[in-house]
């Protein structure tokens, strides 16, 4: 039994695609939907319809990826109705992603499904390295507070926050005080390690056209931070705040490292890319085998159960 809930929401198993890797259109997040993935999320959208970075954009490398994509998307509007749509529908395994290119912005945005008839969940993403001149927000804690400050005076909905990955122990401590504060619903770690270089040897170049060259990271370079980063919230933040795990997940063994870190869903971006949603029956396949292996009958079994030696 894979079942997870969020605020009783319920979720079928806790494998998603992450917000940014074949989710832009409708006719991708259906292919998610229809697939045996727990649920989907949608690219981040921003008020404003965006074509995103110049290209090439993205480039996978031999333990992962670099991206600079410069958050392409449909614009706001085309995602809130998608996700209300699946609502009627009676699917409520959606993650409804925003990131707005300012505070205001994500306010608007947030003031929009406060209005709307969407009772799901909503990921504000604090942590898109790739819009030159943009710094991400997550990396300022001051900024933080200020836009949970803002947005529970009016939000009364699912509201998840998506993180950068910290790489201080102190920084844990600081940010979980913040976020103890507020109503949220989830902290997701992690996002892609920000502004990373790829080199080609051949043309002794970068390999990706926006910013220089710099771009996020994702796939098996950044498991173990993400692994700390799930482990070190966890340990840290109110038990009614639940963690979505991103990053570095390509087999059912990384799911279940995830989720023994202390992760109620988990998220998978790089590798869904190539592999497409095939990924998601396999890795559900994998994880189901090993915890047969170990007896266990639920996820509830082992979540945040991480031993230390
Ligand atoms: C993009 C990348 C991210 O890591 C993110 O969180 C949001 C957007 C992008 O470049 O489109």
């Amino acid at each position: 039994n894979l079942q997870v809930s969020i605020n009783d929401i319920n979720f079928n198993n806790p494998v998603l695609n992450a917000a940014g890797v074949r989710c832009q259109s409708t006719t991708e997040l259906d292919a998610i939907l229809a697939s045996t993935a727990g649920g989907a999320v949608t690219k981040s959208a921003t008020l404003q319809p965006r074509n995103g970075n110049e290209t090439p954009r993205m480039q996978s490398l031999p333990f992962g990826s670099i991206n600079s994509m410069g958050l392409p998307n449909y614009g706001f509007d085309y995602y809130l109705d998608y996700v209300i749509n699946q609502q009627i529908a009676g699917n409520q395994n959606l993650i409804l992603s925003i990131a707005g290119l300012s505070i205001a912005e994500n306010l608007t945005m947030l003031r929009q499904i406060q209005a709307s008839d969407y009772q799901g969940l909503v990921e504000l993403n604090l942590s898109c390295p790739n819009v030159a001149g943009k710094s991400q927000v997550g990396y300022d804690f001051e900024a933080v507070a200020d836009i949970l400050a803002a947005a529970f005076t009016f939000f009364d909905g699912h509201l998840g926050l998506k993180l950068p990955p910290y790489f201080d122990l102190n920084q844990f401590d600081e940010l979980s005080a913040i976020l103890n504060q507020y109503p949220l619903t989830y902290v997701n770690s992690i996002n892609s390690i920000g502004n990373g270089l790829a080199v080609d040897l051949d043309t002794e170049t970068v390999v990706i056209k926006p910013k220089a060259g710099f771009g996020g990271i994702g796939g098996d370079y950044v498991k173990p931070t993400a692994l700390a980063n799930i482990r070190a919230f966890r340990l840290r933040l109110n038990p009614a705040i639940k963690i979505i795990g991103t990053g570095g997940i390509s087999s059912g063994q990384d799911v279940f490292e995830h989720i023994l870190c202390g992760a109620d869903l988990v998220q998978i971006g790089t590798a869904f890319g190539p592999e497409g949603t095939p990924i998601f029956e396999r890795v559900t396949d994998e994880l189901e085998t090993i915890m047969v292996a170990k007896g266990y009958r639920s996820l509830a079994d082992f979540r945040g159960k991480l031993k230390i030696i």
